[in-house]
């Protein structure tokens, strides 16, 4: 039998990844504002409503907001030596565009930060996880405004400033190139999506880009023990057939993806990216200023991991299969998980090895994980879910992190996405469980909240603390 004991260097981060929407509940609580989530009671697929509706589970969430303490805990009981959260930005800045922040906001998050520190577990802070205020999806049109550079760039110093001198990695935006595919929830833009012209779109990313590049400018000022990531959505593509058009159509897809660590890390776009526009008759605002801001380039990459897609020219063939909110042409030679995403742990070594070959930056896994539905039952007395499915999911997804560590990658941790049960991003479902710790709560928002220690809880203290020697290649 063998490991990738070796694989994995000293000091490797292990954890696990949340988001402040959907874990924290008390959406109107500690004075804060409502966020775009607040009304997106079924996911990304369902209409928004006009205000937050008691379907919304994302409104009480797990109640981490007040059990925040009790989590931690168990998160420092599995070994995590970090945890990657977001700060929720409505509860800093409720409406978005105030000059100055809500005090109540910050002190959750002190407190928070207090108890990993009690636990010494490393913080990892996204400073916007699809949550924008939702004043500025009403009043601005979301990113679509160059003033929302602006109001983000307070927001993020205001964070640098409190918790710079705690914090060491931050990334910036979750997932920034999901913006053109899910405008409202990854942008704040209230324009309905099939009424947004490209031109928009990429407006909108670009404002995004000069914020993201600002805020890693900001960190150098105020907070110059900061490491500041990018953090992007990977989806490794495969030709359908063998065919150079195929091909081509794979490094168009790519291209379209790998667009934003490219701005990221080099601090100009790429000459591809400048083809579409001239193709598509599409002039960008972007000022001499933007140029200079974009130059402050990440100090690492980060993304998130969990399924791969195919890719065709044939329009016959090219029909959508199901996934992370991308999705792609759906791969004939993989499984799929209950919801339909492709499972494919070699795609996460090839991914590590293309952002590296590409971008010559330290490596953060920051999510990955097995959306599945879970059975509470009990063994020997006591409640839990024997989910051996997400364990060989996640130990062949981390045998490939120890490859491609083997492969020269330079990866510096690796965080498990909804290390909890926690309210899915795509259907805002709870019965999609990601975590090691089950959750009672369910779809109709029944449950006590009570927490339970799934049989994976102790299958990932074991590889923690083994340093990854416990995995079977
Ligand atoms: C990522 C998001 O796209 O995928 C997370 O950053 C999300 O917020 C995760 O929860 C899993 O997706 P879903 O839709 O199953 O919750």
């Amino acid at each position: 039998m063998s490991t990738t004991t070796t694989a994995f260097p000293d000091g490797f981060l292990w954890g696990g990844a949340t988001a402040a929407n959907q874990l924290e509940g008390a959406y109107d609580q500690g004075g804060k504002g409502l966020s775009v989530q607040d009304v997106m009671p079924q996911g990304i697929a369902g209409p928004r409503t006009a205000g937050p509706v008691a379907e919304n589970l994302k409104l009480i969430g797990i109640d981490h907001y007040h059990r925040y303490a009790e989590d931690i805990a168990l998160f420092a009981e599995m070994g995590f030596t970090t945890y990657r959260f977001s700060i929720a930005w409505s509860r800093i800045f409720p409406r978005g565009d105030e000059d100055e922040p809500n005090e109540e906001g910050l002190a959750f998050y002190d407190r928070l930060l207090d108890e990993l520190e009690k636990h010494g577990i490393e913080p990892l802070v996204t400073i916007s996880h699809y949550e924008t205020p939702l004043h500025l999806a009403e009043t601005y049109d979301g990113w679509t405004d160059r003033r929302l550079i602006g109001f983000y760039e307070r927001y993020a110093r205001t964070l640098f400033e409190r918790f710079g001198s705690r914090v060491k990695y931050w990334l910036t935006f979750n997932e920034i190139n999901s913006l053109v595919h899910a405008p409202f929830m990854s942008g704040g833009i209230d324009t309905p999506k099939d009424e947004l012209t490209a031109q928009q779109l990429f407006q909108a990313m670009h404002h995004e880009l000069v914020a993201s590049a600002r805020a890693t400018r900001v960190a150098r000022e105020v907070a110059p023990n900061a490491l500041v990531g990018c953090m992007v959505l990977s989806m490794p593509t495969y030709p359908l057939t063998p065919s150079p058009a195929d091909a081509l159509a794979v490094m168009e897809a790519d291209h379209a993806n790998l667009l934003y660590g490219d701005v990221h890390t080099r601090g100009v776009y790429p000459g591809y990216f400048l083809r579409t526009l001239r193709e598509q008759g599409i002039e960008l605002d972007i000022t001499a200023q933007d140029r200079e801001d974009l130059t402050n380039t990440v100090d690492f990459v980060s993304f998130s991991y969990y399924m791969s897609v195919a890719e065709t020219a044939d329009p016959e063939l090219k029909k959508a299969g199901q996934g992370n909110i991308m999705g792609g042409v759906p791969n004939p030679t993989l499984p799929a998980s209950e919801w339909g995403w492709q499972i494919d742990p070699v795609g996460l070594r090839l991914v590590l090895n293309q952002f590296w070959d590409r971008w010559q930056k330290p490596l953060f896994i920051v999510e990955n994980g097995l959306g599945a539905k879970d059975q509470l039952v009990e063994v020997d007395g006591v409640k839990t879910v024997v989910d051996d499915y997400r364990i060989a999911y996640l130990n062949d997804h981390l045998v490939q992190v120890g490859e491609a560590l083997l492969d020269g990658v330079d990866v510096i941790g690796y965080t498990s996405w909804g290390c909890i049960d926690l309210v899915s991003a795509s259907t805002a479902q709870l019965s999609k469980r990601y975590g090691f710790i089950y959750v009672d709560r369910d779809d109709d928002g029944s449950g006590t909240l009570e927490r339970y220690k799934k049989k994976s809880f102790d299958w990932y203290a074991e590889v923690i603390r083994t340093n990854g020697g416990s995995l079977q290649a």
